[in-house]
């Protein structure tokens, strides 16, 4: 079966290229880099897409830098937030629908379980506020949407955590972790399999869903993991967040409850161990 023509933005980044790889076999891909289309040009995003005439947006081109966020918040408000109006409003012209992705740190991470797609946002930073104000111009301007937050995400071709803790692993005799924020790591193969699965289903569209790997870790744990498993011998210490701070917060919980996505989807969501095993193993990490 061959899916909607399917138009992903941000391509290059982490997400874009394993969403690549996951529906190129069984769609017509067209994936643009920032250079290709920097979507905060509202007339470029409607030339493209009226040029594209995709089915499907995926729109997987963030500023996702964080704790940058804090300090250029300009363009973190227009990168996640206006641009996404733009993108809204050229789908609602050419009757594309649109998948957005969306975070976890849209939460203050104060609840004590995992966040609903009910839950009420409250984010604690500038990168938190700014997906917000793109979730809201979203809807704003189309009811052919999907929302999928996520969080913790690793893999090929992309900055994470993952490499990081192992880079500096072999750099370094010990090493402190965070061990007071709790979350699901997701490794992007999973989300893109995910999102495959909304491409394909337009009835679901004007709704939220949370997706991440199944179980919750803190980043200590998740670190332990990755070195237990690469066989690493570092020695890791465990720490509280304030003896790490940095400019943007972080929730301390931000776990996403996925009964949403499962009664929906029917998709089996595996552990976040598993994925990191082939992960690991995929990207020659685990000898
Ligand atoms: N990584 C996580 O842990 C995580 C967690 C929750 C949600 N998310 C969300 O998941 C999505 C994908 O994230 P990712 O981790 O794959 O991020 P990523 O690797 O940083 O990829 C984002 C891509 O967007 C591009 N981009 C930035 N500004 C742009 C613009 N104005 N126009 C077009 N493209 C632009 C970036 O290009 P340059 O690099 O060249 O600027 C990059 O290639 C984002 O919406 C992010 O908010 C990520």
């Amino acid at each position: 079966m061959t899916l909607a023509n399917v138009f992903i933005t941000g391509a290059g980044g982490m997400l874009a290229t394993a969403l690549e790889a996951v529906l190129k076999p069984v769609s017509h891909v067209t994936a643009l880099t920032e250079a290709q289309l920097d979507i905060t040009d509202k007339q470029a995003v409607l030339r493209a897409v009226q040029g594209i005439k995709p089915g499907v947006i995926i729109n997987a081109a963030a500023y996702t830098a964080v704790d940058r966020c804090e300090t250029d918040s300009e363009k973190a408000m227009l990168v996640n937030g206006t641009a996404v109006g733009y993108l809204a409003q050229a789908a609602q012209v050419t009757g594309a629908r649109i998948i957005h992705i969306s975070t976890d740190y849209l939460f203050d991470g104060r609840k004590d379980g995992p966040y609903t797609e009910t839950d009420e946002p409250n984010p604690l930073s500038v990168y938190g506020r700014s997906k917000l104000l793109g979730e809201q111009e979203l809807a704003r301007f189309t009811d052919k949407y999907v929302i999928l937050r996520t969080q913790w995400m690793y893999g090929e071709n992309g900055k994470n955590f993952v490499d990081t803790i192992l880079q500096l692993a072999q750099q370094k005799d010990e090493l402190k972790v965070v061990d007071d924020q709790y979350g699901s790591p997701t490794y992007t193969e999973d989300l893109s399999a995910v999102i495959r699965w909304f491409v394909e289903h337009s009835e679901v569209d004007g709704q939220t869903f949370h997706f991440s790997d199944e179980g919750v870790v803190s980043w200590f744990g998740f670190a332990r993991e990755i070195l237990k498993l690469s066989r690493i011998k570092t020695k890791l210490i465990p720490v509280d967040t304030s003896e790490f701070p940095r400019p943007a917060h972080r929730p301390h919980n931000s776990a996403l409850d996925k009964t949403k996505i499962k009664q929906v989807t029917n998709i089996d969501i595996r552990t976040w161990f598993d994925a990191l095993y082939e992960y690991m193993k995929k990207t020659g990490k685990i000898r």
